[in-house]
C-alpha cells in the first residue's frame, strides 16, 4: 500500500505560488552567475528576496544547514554551502532553491554556465536538463509508475556515456520539504507506485560525467563526485492534474 499523500487542488494552488516565487528567484540567481561574484552574494540575493516576498527559506536551519540555498560547483553533486567561493569563468553551478509561502513548500533548482563553458560541461549540464524534462513527460502517460522515471533517465544518461546519482533522489513535498515518495532517478528492478493525480513531488537527476558514486565533506552537508569529475542538476516540483503532469516551479 503506498501511503503517497493526495493534494486537493487549494493545496496545489498555494505550491504553485511558492513555485512562481521559488522561479523567479532562481532566475534572478542565475544571472548573477558571472566570474567574480562569490557563492555568498548568492545566498544573501536569494534571503533577501524571498523574505521580501513574504516567504521562508527552507533551507535555512533545515536539520542545521547554515544557509538559505545550496551552490553546488562542478565536482559538487548537491548541498553545497554558499561562503567565500569566488565563481571563475568555465564553472558550472547548480542553484537550488526552496520557498515556503503560506506554509508550502517549492523546489527547483537549476545548473548554470558561468562565463565561456567548456564542451564537456555544456553537454553534461544540457543532458541533465534533458533528463529533467524527459522524466516530467513520462508522468504524463497513462499507467505511468515512479520506475519509469528512473528508466528514462537512465537510458538518456547512458546515451552520453553519463551516470546517474543514487545517494540523492526526489521527494515529495507540500507542508513538509520532504514527504513520501522518494522518486529515484535511477533504473529498478521492480516496478514502483501507480502515479496518480494529487500527488506532487519532485523530479531532480543529479548526472555525473565520470562514477555515480559521492563523497560527503566534513562540513557534513556537502556532496562531490568520488571521482572529482563535473555533476549538473536540475529540478521542478510537479503536481499531477487529470490532465498529466504540471510543472509547478514556473515564472508567471
Ligand atoms: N533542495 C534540496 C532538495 O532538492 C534539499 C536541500 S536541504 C538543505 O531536496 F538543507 F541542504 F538545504
Ligand atoms: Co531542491
Ligand atoms: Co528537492
Amino acid at each position: 500500500m503506498s501511503k503517497i499523500p493526495i493534494k486537493t487542488s487549494k493545496e496545489i494552488e498555494r505550491i504553485r505560488d511558492a513555485g512562481a516565487l521559488v522561479a523567479e528567484t532562481l532566475a534572478r540567481s542565475g544571472e548573477m552567475c558571472k566570474p567574480g561574484v562569490t557563492t555568498q552574494e548568492i545566498d544573501d540575493f536569494v534571503r533577501e528576496f524571498t523574505i521580501k516576498n513574504g516567504a521562508i527559506p527552507a533551507c535555512l536551519g533545515y536539520k542545521g544547514f547554515p544557509k538559505s540555498v545550496c551552490t553546488s560547483v562542478n565536482e559538487v553533486v548537491t548541498h553545497g554551502i554558499p561562503g567565500s567561493y569566488v565563481l571563475k569563468d568555465s564553472d558550472i553551478i547548480n542553484i537550488d532553491i526552496t520557498s515556503i509561502l503560506n506554509g508550502y513548500h517549492a523546489d527547483s533548482s537549476e545548473t548554470f554556465l558561468v562565463g565561456s563553458p567548456k564542451p564537456n560541461a555544456s553537454e553534461l549540464v544540457a543532458a541533465a536538463r534533458e533528463c529533467l524534462f524527459e522524466g516530467i513527460k513520462v508522468c504524463s502517460l497513462p499507467k505511468a509508475r515512479f520506475s519509469d522515471i528512473g528508466a528514462i533517465i537512465s537510458g538518456i544518461a547512458e546515451e552520453h556515456g553519463f551516470s546517474v546519482v543514487r545517494d540523492y533522489c526526489g521527494h515529495g513535498i507540500g507542508r513538509s520539504f520532504h514527504e513520501e515518495p522518494l522518486v529515484l532517478h535511477y533504473r529498478q528492478m521492480l516496478p514502483g507506485p501507480k502515479i496518480e493525480p494529487g500527488m506532487v513531488f519532485t523530479i531532480e537527476p543529479m548526472i555525473n560525467e565520470g562514477t555515480y558514486k559521492t563523497k560527503t565533506l566534513a562540513d557534513k552537508w556537502t556532496a562531490i563526485t568520488a571521482d572529482g569529475k563535473l555533476s549538473a542538476q536540475w529540478e521542478h516540483t510537479i503536481a499531477i492534474t487529470p490532465h498529466g503532469a504540471e510543472i509547478l516551479t514556473l515564472a508567471r
